[in-house]
């Protein structure tokens, strides 16, 4: 259980948790996520959503391959060839990549995978990423670890085939969950006087 529940504060702390125990999760909190998902906005409120929970280590397993085959083969050999991103030093991104490599190597042993989908053609995700957004906060406001994946989708037929999501729904991420093996701890982002502008494109808001 997280030692506050101010959001603010639960913001600050959302990181991605990408090392995780394989301890079950109890219902009620797994509840507690969804339910906040189920809360988010959503276009027209049509709410076109399902949330395939996946607790069967042989699904894990075979949709897993393709997540490990898309960061091995594309995604972390291109952030490896790249600097650090922004507000982080060498270090902090190289202890980024090794986290993320550990998560491609043992995603499928995260006691329980959360699948946001979303019915009809692949769209922008503008109605399912809210939902996304509020889990991984509610997640972290009982507990639990959790990561917004969705490199899985460089092989999108062949692990949304392994997951058993039907033709006329499309997955949009997936977001393993677990009780996490380090601390939560605060997130690393570049100051708000570089990324918000003042009435003029690049004149830096300084909250003044
Ligand atoms: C659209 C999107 C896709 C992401 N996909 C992945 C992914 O496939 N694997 C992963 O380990 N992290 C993924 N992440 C997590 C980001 O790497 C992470 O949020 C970022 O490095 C900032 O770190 P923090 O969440 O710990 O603050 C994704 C995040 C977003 C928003």
């Amino acid at each position: 259980m997280a030692d506050t529940f101010d959001l603010f504060e639960i913001m600050r702390t959302t990181r991605s948790m990408r090392r995780l125990k394989p301890d079950p999760i109890p219902n009620t909190l797994l509840t507690q996520v969804l339910e906040a998902g189920a809360c988010a906005a959503n276009g027209g409120n049509v709410q076109s959503w399902r949330f395939l929970l996946i607790r069967d280590p042989a699904i894990k397993e075979a949709a897993a391959v393709w997540y490990r085959k898309g960061w091995h083969e594309t995604v972390g050999p291109r952030y490896r060839s790249g600097g650090p991103s922004p507000g982080m030093s060498a270090e902090q991104f190289e202890r980024l990549l090794a986290a993320a490599e550990y998560l491609a190597d043992h995603i499928h042993e995260a006691p329980v995978w959360i699948v946001p989908c979303w019915a009809g053609p692949r769209g922008s995700g503008a109605s399912i990423f809210p939902a996304v957004q509020n889990m991984l906060l509610a997640a972290r406001a009982v507990g639990l670890g959790a990561t917004l994946t969705t490199l899985y989708l460089l092989h999108e037929q062949e692990a949304e085939a392994a997951m058993g999501i039907p033709s006329d729904y499309h997955s949009y991420a997936i977001l393993p969950v677990g009780f996490p093996k380090g601390k939560f701890g605060p997130v690393r982002r570049a100051p708000l006087t570089d990324v918000v502008f003042d009435d003029k494109w690049g004149r830096a808001w300084t909250g003044a």
